[in-house]
């Protein structure tokens, strides 16, 4: 598949086929998601491959902790989310049938593995993310290649000390994520929405625009 097709189709995907995905298939996608780039090349995700119902449905569990107080915020107007209803909708489905959805990846990063260099800043810490969160879109591309669908999750890092219980994950990884993996019920999407570049890309000053009018907010 060309890239920038792969690039602007690996939309979340929320409703699976309950087909298998082979391990050959999973061995590519994680074989070329590795070359993402991260801090010092310390290398620090390892992807967890959860496939046994029993540990699925104890994840989607862990995530409904979550994910329900989260729908009713959603619902009552407190929290604002870009999608529509049908989105929405969605969104609900899928948290009520995780555990059905073929892999879940539960992504985990050794911890002293990441640069976190911004770590003593007064604001909300991000960099560490970036040593983690490459690898995962390269991984979403890869399997995209290989008309394998996905979904980015990130409540059960909530519940971190019962994924590593769950999951034996040693002390010193934390969880980024994690990533729903399976053949889509439904064709991809041939158009992500996103805003337009002419509002997201500044020329020398924030707010003005490189190749349109710009956005200040
Ligand atoms: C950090 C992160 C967390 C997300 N968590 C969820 C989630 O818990 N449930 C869900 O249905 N989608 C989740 N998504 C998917 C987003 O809702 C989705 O990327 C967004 O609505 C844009 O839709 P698209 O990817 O189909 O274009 C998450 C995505 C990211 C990047």
């Amino acid at each position: 598949m060309e890239l920038t097709e792969a690039m602007t189709t690996t939309g979340t995907c929320r409703r699976f086929d309950p087909r298998e995905v082979p391990p050959e298939v999973l061995h590519g996608a994680f074989d070329v998601a590795r070359f993402g780039p991260q801090g010092g090349n310390r290398q620090a995700v390892r992807w967890l491959v959860v496939r046994e119902a029993q540990l699925k449905e104890r994840l989607q569990e862990l995530y409904l902790r979550h994910w329900e107080p989260y729908y009713a915020r959603i619902q009552e107007g407190q929290v604002r989310v870009g999608g529509g209803d049908r989105m929405l909708v969605a969104a609900d489905e899928f948290a009520h049938s995780l555990a059905q959805v073929p892999v879940l990846v539960v992504i985990c990063a050794r911890t002293e593995d990441l640069q976190v260099t911004d770590s003593d800043t007064d604001r909300v810490s991000v960099v560490g993310g970036a040593s983690i969160y490459p690898l995962v879109q390269n991984l979403c591309l890869a399997l995209r290649d290989r008309e394998v669908a996905t979904a980015m999750t990130t409540l059960v890092c909530r519940e971190e000390p019962a994924v590593r219980e769950l999951l034996g994950i040693p002390d010193e990884y934390l969880t980024a994520g994690m990533l729903a993996v399976g053949y889509p019920a439904r064709n991809f999407p041939t158009k992500l929405k996103r805003l337009p570049v002419e509002e997201v890309v500044f020329s020398d000053r924030f707010g003005k625009g490189l190749f349109g009018t710009g956005r200040a907010t």
